[in-house]
């Protein structure tokens, strides 16, 4: 949460922070800043809203100097208002910050006397504590004495007014990347502010100094230089661009079949899963004796899935759990679990949390990751990284279907290797998978039918979802999906499960989704429908292409092609993304940047 750049060197540091900002604005959009340093000083401008609105108040003016820092904000301590937009400044100290200083308050009690706040930040107290601790000359002493102070979780970009052309940072938990490049050095939250000028970077490792001069770069801990562990991305500029695209989901919605060949075809050798490219060893799943899957949101249905998967086939016990739960009640782990932990960015605080509990308590642990070199895939025991490619709208979309892959091959692997699946049905899952993911092309060609049908629920303030076994989990992201970008109330619900109290919701006209693509249990979702039809809802029906179904239990159709039952969430995951994308245009909503959320959750 929060997008933070900063930059020195030859360009004007105020267009190198806007465009990176403009980047960095899926991590935070509820006010933006920047603050450059130039002969005369320190300038400095903030804006409520989005940063086109902070590039319009800066107009044309120009903003000399080449060096200087820009912050994109997620509210948590303090309102959104200009006075809370960072950078905030205290003496001969301007910083941005993100992350959340827990013991703000005795910092306050000790080190504010005398002074007074402009905001209602954290941060703008931490800027008071470095300010307080400065003495001329030795800004890296203020450093080392403040984060020893300092209790929470940060990433700090310093400027010290009377120390030109130079920014200091330092991190803990939050992350920060930077890059050397001709034009000068950058430091950023994540790469996508980075690519225009490098797909060479580092990721600042936690207790050291990153300097960043026009001339030089350089890492220091105590003193000492620390040498830099360089990363490449294997993606360049137009993929985090909308190229031509109105909003980044749809286009990110588009490129899963993508997403899905870069993530599986390397992961096969003669049909089998295989994970030699990934270094993951056999050993954790043939020591163990439970899975724990762990993660947030979106990650956490693609676990959803995943359990179903792996309990059929490997017949091991698998639970999946919410990272922020999980890290609070005591999990029973050993050295004979496996806890995989799920997550697009690899940043996400109870996920990370999670991780680091299930690691201390012996666990093998094994990270579904997308963004190379992020905290979890750092710290994980063994990485799996999904190629879906930056993924920048806040709602997930091509993030999670190659996250359900990733679990089948997963779930596969682990029945090969325990010997408990033979070889010609581990060969027809991998047929199933790769017809799974053609037919997303089939669920992309009913995107005009699903624009014209999703008139029908702009109005609406209530919806459900409905399925049983694997289509319950996927049930779970649909709704999810639908209430982030459009604002509809909705719920997911395992369909034998309404009658227990949630069907006396469905009146007239209650928009239904009904998932209806296991075979296994299609009777008794038929008649789940049935009840819901008879009580006035309006039903969405998604089945496989050849199932009939009576044309009196539905209001629009939807199908997705013939596949064995467990692999249908693939395409069927597609149609619920653009039911969700085209309610949220209809209803004019800024879809890549929906209200009160942000794309990497930093914070608890
Ligand atoms: O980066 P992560 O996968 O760890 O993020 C987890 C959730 O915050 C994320 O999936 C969130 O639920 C999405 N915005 C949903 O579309």
């Amino acid at each position: 949460m929060c997008g933070i750049i900063g930059f020195c060197g030859s360009l004007p540091a105020s267009e190198v922070l806007l465009a990176g900002l403009k980047q960095l604005e899926y991590r935070g959009y509820d006010s933006a800043g920047i603050a450059v340093l130039s002969e005369n000083g320190i300038r400095m401008e903030k804006a409520i809203g989005n940063v086109s609105r902070l590039e319009e108040k800066l107009g044309t003016e120009s903003f000399s100097g080449n060096c200087g820092i820009g912050h994109t904000r997620w509210a948590t301590h303090g309102g959104v208002s200009e006075e809370n937009a960072h950078p905030h400044h205290s003496g001969r100290v301007t910083l941005i910050h993100n992350g959340i200083i827990e013991n703000y308050k005795e910092i306050w009690e000790k080190y504010g006397v005398g002074r007074t706040l402009v905001s209602q930040t954290d941060s703008e107290i931490a800027a008071v504590l470095f300010d307080s601790l400065y003495e001329e000359g030795k800004p890296e002493e203020a450093i080392w004495k403040a984060v020893s102070i300092l209790e929470g979780s940060y990433a700090f970009c310093i400027l010290f007014e009377d120390i030109p052309d130079t920014i200091y940072c330092i991190r803990k938990v939050s992350p920060l990347v930077a890059a050397r490049v001709k034009e000068g050095s950058f430091v950023a939250s994540d790469v996508t502010a980075l690519i225009a000028y490098t797909q060479e970077y580092f990721v600042l490792p936690e207790d050291t100094i990153l300097v960043l001069k026009k001339e030089e770069m350089y890492l220091e801990n105590q003193g000492n230089q620390v040498k830099p562990e360089l990363l490449h991305v294997n993606w360049d500029t137009t993929a985090a661009q909308k190229n031509g695209y109105p909003h980044y989901m749809i286009k990110e919605i588009h490129e899963q079949p993508e997403a899905l060949h870069n993530t599986i075809t390397p992961r096969m050798k003669d049909g089998i899963p295989d994970f030699e490219v990934d270094k993951i060893p056999d050993d954790i799943f043939k020591n163990i004796h439970q899975v724990k899957i762990v993660a947030c949101g979106t990650a956490m249905h693609a676990g959803l899935v995943g359990k179903v998967l792996m309990e059929k086939r490997v017949r091991i016990p698998v639970t999946v759990e919410i990272a922020s739960e999980f890290r609070y009640q005591n999990p029973i782990i050993d050295n004979r679990t496996l806890v995989i932990v799920i997550s697009q960015s690899g940043e996400t605080i109870d996920t990370l949390a999670s991780l680091r509990l299930a690691k201390s308590e012996g666990a093998y642990t094994l990270a579904i990751v997308n963004v190379k070199g992020s905290t979890i895939a750092r710290e994980s025991d063994y990485v799996f990284y999904t190629h879906a490619g930056p993924e920048i709208a806040v709602a997930s979309t091509k993030a999670y279907t190659v996250q359900l892959a990733a679990m089948v091959l997963l779930a596969v692997r682990m029945a090969y290797v325990r010997g408990i699946r033979e070889i010609e049905k581990i060969k027809q899952d991998y047929e199933a998978l790769k017809q799974a993911s053609e037919a997303v092309h089939a669920s992309l060609a009913l995107e005009e039918e699903i624009k014209e049908l999703t008139y029908a629920l702009t109005e609406k303030e209530d919806l459900f979802f409905i399925g049983r076994g694997i289509d319950y989990a996927l049930s779970c992201e649909g709704s999810i999906k639908l209430k982030e970008i459009s604002y509809i109330h909705s719920e997911a619900y395992a369909a034998g499960e309404l009658k227990h109290g949630t069907i006396s919701l469905i009146t007239e006209g209650v928009p239904v989704i009904a998932i209806a693509t296991q075979k296994e249990v299609y009777a008794k979702m038929i008649s789940n429908i049935r009840e819901v039809k008879a009580r006035g809802a309006l039903v969405i029906l998604i089945t496989q292409k050849d199932t009939p179904v009576e044309s009196s239990l539905y209001d629009y159709h939807l199908t997705v092609p013939e596949l064995p039952d467990e692999f249908t969430p693939i395409p069927a995951a597609v149609i619920l993304q653009l039911i969700a994308y085209y309610t949220s245009v209809h209803k004019g909503l800024n879809v890549d940047q929906p209200r009160n959320l942000a794309k990497s959750v930093t914070v608890e």
